[in-house]
């Protein structure tokens, strides 16, 4: 049944108990690749809170997560800027960091991000997201954990919004076809 949301309709696309399926795959992989090395989450607000949360219970090694908040404005040109609205508070010189997005879309947001990070010489730097959206990325971010590729049409639930509205959902729904 579709799903009603301000002027748009929603159909189901994946299921929690896929999504947590996927989540426990990425964990294992993490796990593998980062015990002992005591890694650093960054995850990136406001989306992927409830990816990190699901995904962070299952990494049982010791690891410390940490937020921050980066919003991209839409001014007059068409080109979004990015600015962080809440910065890091943790120093990553010689750790190991892992960022936590909900979505990869255009890529703007993380390839004007990492490099900041980059800048702070951390011993390692990787992205994991729960969604990667290929088709419409104009600028390139190398992904080294995902859970799902996904086609080229707007997403909600699990985190993810619209206007504000449906990230309490548990599933995650894409828009109708018109
Ligand atoms: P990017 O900078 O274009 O890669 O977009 C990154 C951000 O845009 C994500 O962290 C999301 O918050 C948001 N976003 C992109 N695509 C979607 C979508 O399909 N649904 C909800 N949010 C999205
Ligand atoms: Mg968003």
């Amino acid at each position: 049944m579709p799903l009603q949301v301000f002027d748009k309709a929603f159909v189901p696309f994946l299921e929690e108990a896929t999504i947590i399926g996927k989540i426990k795959e990425m964990a294992a992989q993490l796990k593998n690749d980062y015990n002992g090395k005591k890694p650093l989450f960054i995850a990136i607000l406001n989306g992927s809170f409830m990816f990190a949360s699901d995904l962070f219970k299952e990494l049982d090694i010791e690891a410390e997560i940490c937020f921050i908040k980066l919003a991209s404005y839409k001014g007059t040109k068409s080109s979004g800027q990015v600015i962080t609205a809440i910065g890091l508070d943790m120093d990553i010189k010689d750790r190991h960091v892992i960022i936590l997005e909900d979505i990869i879309d255009t890529g703007k947001t993380l390839h004007t991000f990492l490099p900041q990070l980059i800048n702070q010489q951390p011993a390692s730097l990787k992205v994991a997201v729960l969604l990667d959206k290929p088709e419409p990325r104009k600028f390139e971010v190398p992904i080294e954990y995902r859970c799902f590729v996904i086609p080229n049409k707007f997403v909600l639930g699990y985190g993810l919004d619209y206007d504000g509205l449906g990230r309490n959902i548990r599933e995650i729904y894409q828009l109708q076809e018109a």
